[in-house]
């Protein structure tokens, strides 16, 4: 597809030629003002250059530009030159474009650029998987197809958090609480209750906390018997978890989690130390982060044993070694901000030249309506299954309300309501809190997954009144007659954005510029529906029209997908 902006920035640069074509592409603004024209370009910079006043600059150029296809008109307003594009042949060249490449609209042609690890989700064993892991999970999953869409290879890896002194406290728990037949049928509500006990306990009895960690040392040192009731606890775990993720339709293609670097740590420690990077400070192995201003990273503890950063470094060396990694990606709560900073520098004390490939995206809290906590420990827990099943239910009563002969009710409740709780947790810049609110994220007329979708949703219906195959629709003849209001232009200006906003959204680790993106081009779309018939006598107009239909449609389904969202055809 032409890049229009990168056609005006060439013209320009044969009127300039203090300055380079990229330079005049980054100095190219799109006015908020449809008024102001298509593109503007200041001309402030080119003063000094030229000893001209801006004004006259813009002028001089102006009166020399003569007759451009794709230019209608272009004027001198102060500094500014703005542009209007020849609205017919935009517009067509953005429709034929989405309409060649269709489901592939906005992804790279060119693939094998390389490989991008993205760590996410990783729950911990035994502990139920809660909204912030929700989190993890979505944002990690959009990340992933991210990056796909701009042609990398991923490897999306589950970091499960498997190892280390808890789950010595969930064995000394597990023989004085509880039993397997209890564990079989309970699952992991079983394993926190007797967590949480622990917890409450130990803090009237310390000798607890070290025979939990004699536990875990004996894991650490391959006791059968410990490890044997370790591996039943992460099967336990990973059953519950499976069934989330199938809810989520989110996948991995790694489960190495932290035990799986058990023994890898050492060689690890052995190079630190080779490097001279290890302190012993009462019997433990640090690495003073001083010169940071950083408390200093913790290798092993008095007792030998790893830590959470000591498996964390290990395992992004396997990783860079086993995939080579373009860049390798870490999805996690905001709270770990600390804990990435550290091992990171790590790395780089280490000279290891990657260092600069590893990037920690962390992501705001999650609250719920009526202030319910989300803490494990405290017993009072919402499991995030839960709240799927919640959004599905109230989703399903909604369609009753709206479409109640839809045929596929519960898969479209399915597709919807999970859709608006990934969604809703996209919407915003990740850094932020969410106060989650059942009212906003199922709102089908608010800024939400479900929004977009019945826009898709209404964006078929049209096309299958027309008489079309939406699983094989056809390439329609676009008039440039037909396509030159304002509302077309509108969705052809978002629509030939969407290759920008993805590698933005890469670029910021930010799958909230896809979620907006898809709300912008659903309004734009729907201006378009609501004051455009569409369906009329002219075959002309019609086709032409049904283009921009089928375009959006394809676009819609591409951005939801890039945020792990299904798009049903109707609900
Ligand atoms: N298991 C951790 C938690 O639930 C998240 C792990 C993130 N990944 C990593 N490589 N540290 O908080």
């Amino acid at each position: 597809m032409k890049d229009f902006k990168l056609e005006l920035a060439k013209l320009l640069n044969t009127k300039i030629d203090t300055l380079s074509v990229e330079e005049i592409y980054g100095m190219i603004e799109v006015p908020n003002n449809v008024a102001m024209g298509d593109y503007a370009f200041p001309c402030f910079k080119l003063a000094k250059a030229l000893r001209k006043a801006p004004p006259m600059i813009a002028k001089d150029i102006v009166d020399t530009l003569g007759e451009i296809d794709f230019i209608e008109k272009a004027e001198n307003v102060n500094a500014y030159i703005n542009f209007f594009l020849n609205r017919s042949v935009f517009v067509k060249e953005i429709l034929l474009a989405v309409l060649a490449d269709r489901e592939s609209y906005g992804l790279a042609k060119e693939k094998n650029k390389g490989n991008v690890v993205v760590d996410y989700s990783s729950p911990n064993i035994a502990k139920p998987f809660h909204v912030g892991h929700l989190r993890s999970t979505v944002i990690g999953n959009s990340l992933y197809h991210i990056f796909e869409a701009l042609g990398y290879n991923c490897i999306g890896v589950n970091h499960l958090g498997d190892w280390g002194t808890q789950f010595g406290k969930l064995i000394v728990a597990y023989k004085k609480y509880s039993s397997k037949e209890e564990v079989e049928e309970k699952g992991i509500s079983e394993l926190l209750r007797i967590y949480v006990l622990f917890h409450d306990e130990a803090k009237e009895h310390p000798e607890m906390d070290q025979e939990a960690r004699n536990y875990f040392t004996k894991m650490e040192q391959g006791d059968e018997e410990a490890l044997a009731l370790w591996k039943w606890f992460k099967e336990v775990s990973l059953n519950e978890f499976e069934r989330v993720y199938k809810m989520l339709g989110v996948t991995f293609d790694s489960y190495n989690g932290e035990a799986f670097y058990n023994d890898k740590m050492d060689a690890v420690i052995k190079d630190l130390e080779d490097k001279g990077l290890i302190e012993i400070s009462e019997g433990a192995k640090i690495v003073r982060l001083d010169e940071e201003n950083m408390a200093p990273c913790l290798i092993t503890k008095n007792d030998g044993s790893s830590l959470y950063a000591t498996r964390d470094i290990t395992a992004a060396k396997y990783r860079k070694e086993t995939y080579e990694f373009k860049k390798c990606i870490y999805v996690t709560a905001l709270q770990q901000n600390l804990h990435f900073a550290q091992w990171f520098k790590v790395i780089e004390k280490m000279e290891w030249d990657w260092a600069k490939d590893l990037v920690h995206v962390p992501f705001g809290m999650v609250s719920m309506e009526g202030g319910a906590k989300l803490s494990t420990r405290s017993g009072n827990v919402i499991f995030l299954e839960d709240i799927l099943k919640e959004a599905v239910d109230k989703t399903k009563k909604i369609i009753e309300e709206k479409n109640p002969d839809l045929d596929n009710k519960d898969e479209v409740a399915n597709q919807v309501g999970i859709g608006a709780v990934i969604f809703d947790d996209m919407y915003n810049n990740i850094i932020k809190d969410i106060q989650f609110s059942w009212e906003r994220v199922l709102d089908f007329q608010g800024e939400t997954g479900p929004y977009v979708q019945y826009t898709h949703a209404r964006a078929c219906s049209l096309l299958k009144k027309a008489g079309l195959d939406i699983d094989n629709l056809p390439d329609l003849e676009i008039s440039e007659s037909a396509i030159a209001d304002d509302t077309v232009l509108a969705v052809a200006k978002e629509l030939a954005d969407f290759k920008n906003v993805i590698e933005s959204a890469a670029a910021n680790f930010e799958p909230s510029y896809i979620a907006r993106y898809a709300v912008d081009l659903a309004q734009a779309f729907n201006k378009f529906y609501n004051e455009q018939p569409i369906l009329v006598g002219d075959e002309a107009v019609k086709n032409s029209r049904l283009a921009v239909v089928i375009a959006t449609k394809y676009t819609i389904k591409n951005a939801l997908h890039l945020l792990g969202i299904k798009a049903p055809v109707q609900m």
